[in-house]
């Protein structure tokens, strides 16, 4: 990924991205979480979840590409340096997350057997999965961890904005939204 540089906002691209995806991923935490959707063709919350998933994975591939051919705005000069390798880091992670997150629910969908569409447009194809029937309970419980894992740091980020706008005072939350720049 491109080092920071003198960029003072972000992109009107990366703005609608962000907050966009946001939520999305949201949403598909909630379905998960407190909705407890499962595979199930009937289920019109299935429908939801795997639709607006691969919807996720198609727009991080887009966003991906536009991350690593732009700059982005650094922190302050005053941000702590282990608070700047941890929203380094967060950010990574988050990319990664939101591509494995769809991939592993793809994969359970396909292992199991159950039709995705992508909203009554076109049948989503199953993918090959490695190990067959025997791998179901282990992506079943990757898609859960991975899940887990981004709700954690998804609080974190939303944590690490409001202080920055609040407590801080900077203008790191504020360059994220809409209108600035
Ligand atoms: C950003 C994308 C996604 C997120 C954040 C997400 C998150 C979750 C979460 C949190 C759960 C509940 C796990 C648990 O706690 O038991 C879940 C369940 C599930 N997800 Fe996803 N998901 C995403 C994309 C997808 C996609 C693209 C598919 C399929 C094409 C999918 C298929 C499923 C299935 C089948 C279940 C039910 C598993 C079961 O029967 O226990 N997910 N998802
Ligand atoms: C699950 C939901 C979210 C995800 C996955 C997410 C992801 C990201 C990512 C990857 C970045 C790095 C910039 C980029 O590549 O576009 C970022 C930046 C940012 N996000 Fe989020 N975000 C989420 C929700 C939120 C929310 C709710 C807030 C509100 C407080 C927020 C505030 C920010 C801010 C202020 C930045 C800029 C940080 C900086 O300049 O270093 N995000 N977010």
């Amino acid at each position: 990924m491109n080092e920071p540089s003198g960029t003072e906002h972000y992109s009107g691209v990366s703005k609608a991205l962000h907050w966009l995806i946001a939520l999305l991923a949201f949403s598909q935490l909630a379905m998960g979480k407190f909705f407890e959707v499962e595979a199930d063709e009937g289920d019109s919350l299935f429908g939801w979840h795997t639709a607006l998933g691969l919807l996720v994975l198609a727009l991080m591939l887009v966003r991906l590409g536009w991350r690593l051919t732009h700059t982005v705005p650094a922190l302050p000069r005053t941000t702590p340096a282990w608070q700047q390798v941890a929203a380094r880091a967060t950010h990574i992670a988050f990319y990664v997350l939101l591509v494995a997150l769809p991939l592993s629910g793809w994969l359970l969908t396909s292992v199991e057997g159950d039709p995705v569409s992508f909203f009554g447009w076109f049948a989503v194809p199953p993918l090959p999965v490695p190990g067959g029937e025997a791998s179901e309970d282990l992506i079943e419980e990757a898609h859960e961890l991975l899940g887990n894992v981004l709700l954690v740091l998804a609080g974190l980020h939303v944590l690490a904005g409001l202080k920055h706008h609040f407590l801080d005072r900077d203008d790191v939350l504020r360059r994220m939204l809409p209108g600035s720049g």
